[in-house]
């Protein structure tokens, strides 16, 4: 393994982990110690279901402060076992924010459930408490089942105020955290609670796209406190199948199993686990970076006529994306583009999207989220960003913005 380590570190060109003036949003940070990571997992016996699974769930939790983390093969599935558990189906009624990935509305389409959006403070551009707050006072009780709230860009919802919402009208929360590891709120009693802790939503998810704070290729993972749930998330990311003795209705020997609910193969390779741990001894110090760019962008951004008031400056912001307003968005974009500065939208609002537009969503229904996709634009943002080239974006928004 020695040797493996040293060829690694001779082949990890130090110009590989920056293309010259290819600037995108977002990117992945990858050292000889995740390669070596890998490569050791890949001479191993097992590719898959070996112990960094395992590993990598039980640091996982510890790093958000959660009883229970799931591994899983993406952010999406994370979504989809999460609906699962909490037995979305046809009869399901699901309120979520439209300025998001279209998979934290998909997940609830999956199970035959029915989504409905509430629309974003503008402040934040997460979901707006009042207007969720709104639809469950104008309905018969019954008629929702549960709240996605989206800690967009990395900042973390009060999900105090979601939880005690909530509780009054019976729904659970999946709390997004996609965009949130490590980011947290400071609640009524001045506590940190950390984004996907457990403490306030039934399930929380994460996504390891090479974008996201923690970069597995592809990867997942759900957190939760509850017992029962994180059961029932076993053995639904393996399809719905035990071989636990004391879960077994009958016992025929040493190879038998039962499939006891439908369930899927959504499980993480051991080499994308074996990444996640590397990455994630890391993470503490690429959320500090991320914060430091951000102060950084403020500092730059203040008294111009660039609005990024929406990248709050609140403690415990995670910054997976460092977001403006821009009233010529097409233009600046185009011009960011030419430069080799690759910034990027985040998000087209998703009943805007032709298959929710397919399911009778109207354009118009939600003015607030469009009237933000229509300025925002997401800058380069992810802890490898030089100095250099964070001032070259900042000039080059600067001249065009
Ligand atoms: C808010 C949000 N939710 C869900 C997802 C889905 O994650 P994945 O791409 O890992 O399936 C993403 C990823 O882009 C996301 O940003």
């Amino acid at each position: 393994m020695e040797e493996i380590r040293t060829l690694i570190r001779e082949h990890v060109d130090p110009k590989f982990t920056h293309v010259a003036r290819n600037i995108p949003y977002g990117k992945q940070e990858i050292d000889y110690k995740d390669i070596a990571a890998v490569v050791e997992v890949l001479q191993s016996d097992f590719l898959t279901q070996g112990s960094r699974i395992a590993e990598f769930e039980k640091a996982f939790a510890e790093y958000i402060g959660a009883r229970y983390a799931v591994a899983v093969s993406n952010g999406t599935a994370a979504l989809h076992l999460a609906a699962l558990a909490l037995n979305v189906n046809e009869s399901s009624n699901v309120i979520t924010t439209p300025i998001t990935f279209a998979a934290s509305a998909n997940c609830i389409r999956y199970c035959g459930g029915k989504v409905t959006f509430a629309d974003i403070d503008p402040q934040t551009a997460t979901l707006d408490i009042n207007k969720v707050r709104a639809l469950l006072e104008a309905s018969p009780r019954g008629t929702y089942t549960g709240i996605i709230p989206v800690d967009y860009a990395g900042y973390p919802v009060n999900l105090e105020a979601f939880r005690k919402l909530a509780d009054e009208y019976g729904l659970w929360i999946i709390e997004d955290a996609c965009h949130a590891p490590g980011g947290y709120f400071i609640d009524s009693k001045g506590e940190k609670q950390f984004c996907g802790n457990g403490k306030l939503a039934e399930l929380a998810i994460f996504s390891f796209h090479p974008v996201k704070h923690i970069a597995c290729g592809e990867g997942g993972m759900i957190t939760t406190n509850d017992p029962v749930l994180y059961d029932r998330l076993l053995l639904l990311r393996t399809h719905g199948i035990t071989k636990d003795p004391e879960k077994l209705q009958e016992n025929h020997g040493g190879w038998y199993y039962e499939m006891q609910y439908l369930g899927l193969n959504y499980r993480l390779t051991d080499f994308q686990a074996a990444l996640g741990i590397t990455q994630l001894k890391k993470a503490d110090k690429g959320l500090a970076r991320r914060r430091e760019i951000a102060r950084y962008y403020a500092e730059k951004f203040e008294g111009t006529n660039v609005d990024f008031s929406v990248a709050v400056n609140v403690e415990g912001h995670a910054y997976h994306l460092f977001v403006i307003k821009v009233k010529n968005r097409k233009q600046l974009y185009d011009k960011l583009r030419e430069n080799h500065i690759y910034a990027q939208v985040h998000y087209i609002p998703v009943h805007t999207l032709p298959y929710y537009q397919g399911l009778g969503y109207q354009k118009g229904q939600y003015p607030l989220s469009e009237a933000f996709y229509e300025v925002c634009l997401s800058l380069p943002m992810y802890p490898s960003l030089t100095q250099e080239d964070l001032d070259f974006v900042i000039q080059t928004v600067l001249k065009y913005a």
